[in-house]
């Protein structure tokens, strides 16, 4: 079986990862499992996964890729499309023309995509219509985080995970409310799987190495020796979100519910490479300092390149609190119990505030405010979503083998079935000779 993995922007990298290492670990498996006196276990499928890696460039920064690959351990990209930036149109048009030909050399049985990127919908699109052979076969299209909505369609991924869900075979849900959008939008039942939240597997793996991380010492955070905190207070901020950084007014109403905050605790602002534009576009550099290692006594917000994943993690794990608009950090920020306060006027993952950590505060400053005052005094405890346990990347190799098998005894016993009728046809037609 060959599968393709389809990655493209920083998110796209710690949610792969988990696949890529469980289909390394079913094929490193395959000979105990042929060689085994006993029977294999139940529902185990013995097919060796040929794995190709597709990096469509659509993030290309050291910061932005690079760094996430040696973080992760990732192999390198057996194809890279080099796609780089561009308009919506643009982007995801020059993706599906480099995707295309890739295809059709390759010819994998499964196409997985990630998240809601512009890769993600672009090489879905393309999976969808292509032949690849006289008879008009195409790959599987798999989704993993699917079923996900904002219900906000000014949002671009929005749209993006609407199209790819609708074109997908398989679709892998993290949290309980994937199933219920999904079932609304007429999707199958039968093509959803719930399998818990690869982005989560990766976090599990990697919070010893990032415990290893230098960061807080690098940005004076670390506690002196014997102290009774082993780390300052401090909080950390990212923004990204067009709806919130390509907007003046968005932008600064968001600093300015940040202040009261800023005047007693640092935040640590990793500034995307899109927010670092608009800071520059809209002259907002006052707000910010950039020192080096932490003085006593220091506030404000400090601007920082994106942060390496061990770093952010190691960051993240022991903040005060996280500010954010990132998808993904609401997650991760459930699973560490940090709380968490999204700058957004909604959320496409529930489950991180019924269950998780975290508040949707808006872009008003004085919600921002109220919400980062609640959250500093947060009692209630949060709790882990089901599933989010560091499997959700071997579920869904498991899944994907026995559908494929399932998929091919179906196709033999139709052609056997087309073959029986054939003859039995041909015997009884009493045509003459
Ligand atoms: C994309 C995703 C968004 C995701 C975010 C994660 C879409 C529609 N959006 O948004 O869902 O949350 O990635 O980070 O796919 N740039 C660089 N270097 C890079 C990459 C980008 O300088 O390596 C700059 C370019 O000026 C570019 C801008 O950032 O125009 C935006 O990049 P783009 O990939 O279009 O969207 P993101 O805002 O990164
Ligand atoms: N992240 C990181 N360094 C940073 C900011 C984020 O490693 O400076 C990681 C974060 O831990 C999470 C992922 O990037 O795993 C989230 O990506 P992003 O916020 O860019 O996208 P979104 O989740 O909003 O789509």
């Amino acid at each position: 079986m060959k599968i393709m993995i389809v990655v493209g922007a920083r998110p796209n990298f710690m949610k792969a990862a988990p696949v890529i290492f469980a289909i390394r670990d079913h094929n490193a498996g395959l000979p105990a499992l042929r060689h085994s006196s006993s029977a294999p276990s139940a529902g185990a499928v013995e097919e060796k996964i040929q794995l190709v890696l597709v990096h469509t460039g659509q993030h290309y920064d050291e910061a932005m890729s690079g760094s996430f690959f040696t973080d992760l351990g990732l192999p390198k990209p057996d194809v890279h499309l080099e796609v780089g930036s561009g308009s919506h149109a643009v982007q995801t048009a020059e993706i599906m023309r480099r995707f295309e030909p890739v295809l059709l050399e390759e010819k994998p049985d499964e196409v997985l995509v990630f998240g809601d990127v512009n890769s993600t919908v672009a090489c879905a699109l393309v999976a969808s219509k292509i032949a690849l052979d006289a008879s008009g076969r195409r790959p599987l299209i798999a989704h993993v985080e699917a079923g996900l909505r904002s219900f906000d369609r000014d949002m671009p991924e929005e749209i993006n995970r609407i199209v790819t869900d609708h074109l997908s075979d398989l679709l892998f849900i993290t949290e309980d409310s994937g199933e219920l959008n999904l079932s609304h939008e007429g999707i199958a039942r039968e093509k959803i799987h719930f399998v818990g939240n690869t982005m989560i597997d990766s976090l599990l793996a990697s919070l010893e190495k990032a415990d290893k991380s230098t960061v807080l010492d690098q940005f004076g955070f670390r506690g002196a020796p014997g102290a009774k905190q082993a780390t300052r207070p401090y909080a950390l901020l990212t923004l990204h979100r067009p709806s919130n950084v390509d907007n003046r007014e968005t932008f600064l109403s968001i600093l300015e519910g940040l202040t009261e905050l800023s005047s007693t605790c640092p935040i640590l602002f990793s500034a995307h490479p899109r927010t670092r534009k608009r800071i520059a576009e809209f002259g907002l550099e006052r707000y910010f300092h950039s020192g080096g290692a932490q003085a006593d006594g220091e506030t404000g917000i400090r601007l920082l390149e994106p942060l390496g994943y061990l770093d952010f993690l190691s960051l993240m794990k022991q903040a005060t609190l996280v500010v954010t608009d990132s998808g993904g950090i609401q997650e991760e920020t459930t699973c560490l119990l940090v709380p968490c306060v999204t700058v957004r006027e909604n959320t496409e993952r529930p489950v991180t505030v019924t269950c998780g950590t975290n508040v949707i505060a808006g872009t008003q400053s004085e919600r921002i405010r109220q919400a980062v005052q609640e959250q500093l005094h947060r009692r209630k405890p949060g709790r882990i979503p089901e599933k989010w346990d560091g499997k959700a990347g071997a579920r869904i190799v498991e899944t994907i083998l026995r559908d494929f098998a399932g998929r091919n005894s179906a196709d033999n016993s139709l052609e056997e079935t087309a073959a029986a009728a054939t003859v039995g046809g041909a015997i009884g037609s009493g045509k003459p000779e």
